[in-house]
């Protein structure tokens, strides 16, 4: 019993422990120094690149990367990051660039930013990332573009469809069964006294 009670707050505290937010280190491939975070000229793509950086970051380089794109919220939990270096990347000038076009456009000093381009799509190509309106962006998608969105509406139609065919079916044989039951009733009440329960069961059975 005694022993028993000791493991209460053990397990506890061991399910703390899995559950604490574990602080990113330096991400693998990249180097680390003080604020710095170096994943420059690692052909990383935005599929490739690292999900968190060290808290404590206070400059970026991605520089020299294969990066179209850079995903949404990357550089949201860095409040000291002063700094990112983005150049020599094929930015591909479509919806996917809203954030780092909105992150762009939200820091102080925007003069290192000044000589990012698009490498894509065409209409697009080597215009200045700063220069760009978010709505050019949006325009860029298009149908094609942007298919994550399309595709989760796509999706949501057809499960909504879906719905509507099983609610149907359900309904369809609900009536059957109604229908069926009255004509048991029905005929039950021609042969003598209606029968006990509300439910007829030999009878109600639909004809194999
Ligand atoms: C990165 O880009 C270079 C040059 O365009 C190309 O040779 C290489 O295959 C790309 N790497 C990846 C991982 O996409």
């Amino acid at each position: 019993m005694g022993s028993g009670l000791l493991l209460v707050p053990l397990a506890a505290g061991l399910l703390l422990l899995a559950g604490a937010p574990r602080v990113p280190a330096c991400p693998a491939r990249c180097r680390c120094a003080g604020g710095l975070v170096d994943c420059g000229g690692l052909q990383l793509t935005a599929a490739g690149l690292p999900r968190a950086f060290p808290p404590g970051t206070t400059e970026i380089t991605l520089q020299g990367n294969n990066l179209s794109s850079l995903p949404a919220g990357l550089f949201d939990g860095l409040p000291g990051l002063r700094r990112a270096h983005l150049a020599a990347n094929p930015w591909r000038c479509d919806c996917e660039l809203l954030y780092l076009r909105a992150w762009l456009g939200a820091q102080q000093d925007r003069r290192p930013y000044l000589d990012l381009r698009c490498a894509g799509p065409p209409p697009l190509r080597d215009r200045l990332l700063l220069y760009l309106g978010p709505e050019e962006l949006r325009a860029a998608c298009g149908w094609g573009g942007c298919s994550q969105a399309l595709g989760v509406q796509l999706a949501l139609l057809g499960l909504l469809l879906l719905h509507a065919l099983l609610l149907l079916l359900l309904l369809r044989r609900l009536w059957r069964y109604r229908a069926l039951a009255r004509e048991a009733q029905l005929r039950g009440g021609a042969a003598g006294p209606p029968a006990p329960g509300p439910h007829p069961k030999g009878e109600g059975r639909a004809p194999a």
